[in-house]
């Protein structure tokens, strides 16, 4: 069988991803593994069309695809999914009908399932059969049981190929949004004071991403940053070096480090602006986030307010929308906001509503509670950065330690004393007993307390009701 590895890692053959498809290969040897380098290779594939055949050709003769990618900022690399985004523009979509296809990729298990859910649904969207997933931590393939277990993935995918292993599609397509936006006059500018506003995005000159960067740019009172990505000088793609690990320090000398070092940092409000290609964004900020990474772990937005503006389907591609909130560690998103509305003046009123918000939320030092997905990435992290990866990302390290992320239970010393004492109470019988039927009473007991002695309840109702609480 003629297995065609594609490869999402810039770093080429030096890559950990590699060394699990080469176990693969070594695994199979009745079978024929073709390799393509293509995030490391991804301007050269652009530009030369021999080149770029030669990976055609590998694709044209294969039974099986083999996606293997690591992961990078909770997707693939973004030299990857320029080539994703190739496939279509080229129109070479249709040699991949057919085949069987699978996924691979390396990674620290953040967010690895964004990556298998959106080479699925490229997949499919190309009618490929695509047959399984496997995502391994980093260093798995040390061990046996790994070994093992890889093996019986790449049995699995051939088997399926060599079966005619039926398939059903997990992802539907995402539908074409065709319509025009014209935006209306807008009334009132918000005020946003002392708050810096920057705007990014990636759109097409008459493109309704454009009108509503636009709109949205006229929502807010004085000056404001309006950046397009062509223009903030990123001259590639993250080359997954991790030579940043050490002291934040890119081994790129591009205008992107002091663009975000200017602009990026110093604002309160971002407004990220993109359109929808496949189903992601562009490569384009696919590559604005990867060289982020020159910052490591470092919640990069902590204190700002965030606004996502999309043109495109967005509804129709839940895991993106799920992919980009998650996206923008320590900060606020205020909200989405999109062309799907079939109305003008609602696109308007979305607009204006949420940078009405943002500016509101910038003053008050707004931040939703994170949920299952950030608290779980958090602790993923900082695992991570505390376990593995402390010796060589130093930056990170020393920044988790002083800004208090190394938030293990095992840390806090006095519950821990008085969490043994009061398990060892609860061991006995007849205590269990009595406490048994006043669980309930026993959890909201402690709430009591903050109804009547919270300062933020006080201070609130004073200024409802200067009367209530002058005694
Ligand atoms: C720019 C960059 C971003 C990364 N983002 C993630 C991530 O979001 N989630 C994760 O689990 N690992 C992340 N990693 C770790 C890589 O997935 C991991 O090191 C992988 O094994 C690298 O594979 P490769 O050597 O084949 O490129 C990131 C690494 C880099 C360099």
């Amino acid at each position: 069988m003629e297995i065609c590895v594609l490869n999402g890692s810039p770093k080429g053959e030096k890559s950990v991803t590699m060394q699990y498809t080469k176990f693969l290969e070594l695994a199979n040897p009745d079978h024929s593994f073709h390799t393509s380098h293509i995030s490391q290779k991804i301007s050269i594939l652009e530009k030369n069309s021999t080149e770029w055949e030669k990976v055609i050709n590998t694709i044209q003769k294969a039974d099986i695809i083999l996606w293997a990618a690591p992961v990078y900022f909770q997707h693939v690399p973004a030299q990857y999914k320029r080539f994703i985004e190739l496939i279509f523009e080229k129109k070479v979509d249709t040699l991949f009908s057919g085949k069987y296809a699978a996924s691979l990729s390396t990674s620290v298990h953040f967010f690895d399932h964004k990556v298998h859910e959106y080479l699925q649904g490229i997949s499919e969207d190309l009618d490929m059969r695509f047959v399984g997933s496997f995502s391994a931590a980093m260093e798995d393939l040390l061990q046996v049981k790994n070994q093992v277990e890889l093996t019986a993935f790449g049995d699995d995918i051939l088997s399926a190929c060599e079966s005619h292993r039926p398939v059903i599609r997990a992802y539907p397509p995402v539908p074409e949004l065709i319509r025009e936006y014209n935006p209306g006059v807008i009334q009132d500018s918000v005020d946003k004071g002392d708050k810096r506003v920057l705007i990014l995005h990636d759109s097409k000159s008459g493109s309704n991403l454009e009108k509503m960067v636009k709109q949205m740019s006229s929502q807010f009172s004085g000056e404001i940053d309006i950046h397009h990505l062509d223009d903030i000088g990123i001259k590639g793609g993250c080359l997954g070096c991790a030579q940043c690990a050490f002291d934040n320090q890119c081994i790129y000398t591009d205008g992107f480090c002091s663009f975000w070092e200017n602009k990026v940092k110093p604002s309160d409000i971002i407004v990220f602006a993109g359109t929808i290609r496949d189903r992601y964004l562009s490569s384009a900020w696919k590559q604005f986030f990867d060289r982020s990474f020159f910052l490591g772990h470092i919640p990069r937005f902590s204190g700002k307010q965030l606004i996502i503006m999309v043109q495109g389907p967005l509804a129709s591609v839940p895991g993106l929308r799920e992919n980009l909130s998650c996206l923008i560690s320590g900060g606020n998103l205020v909200d989405f906001v999109t062309d799907e509305p079939g109305d003008d003046a609602c696109i308007d009123a979305l607009i204006s509503s949420v940078a009405m918000r943002a500016v509101r939320y910038a003053h008050a030092g707004y931040r939703k509670p994170p949920m299952f997905p950030q608290v779980a990435g958090h602790i993923i992290l900082r695992d991570e950065i505390w376990g593995n990866l402390r010796s060589v990302f130093r930056a990170d390290h020393k920044y988790y330690k002083s800004h208090g992320l190394y938030d293990f239970p095992h840390y806090r010393y006095k519950k821990r004393i008085s969490l043994f004492f009061f398990s060892l109470m609860m061991s006995i019988p007849s205590i269990q007993k009595k406490v048994k039927p006043v669980m309930k009473d026993h959890m909201i007991q402690s709430f009591t307390q903050v109804f009547t002695t919270s300062n933020v309840l006080k201070n609130r109702n004073s200024k409802i009701n200067p009367g209530l609480n002058t005694k």
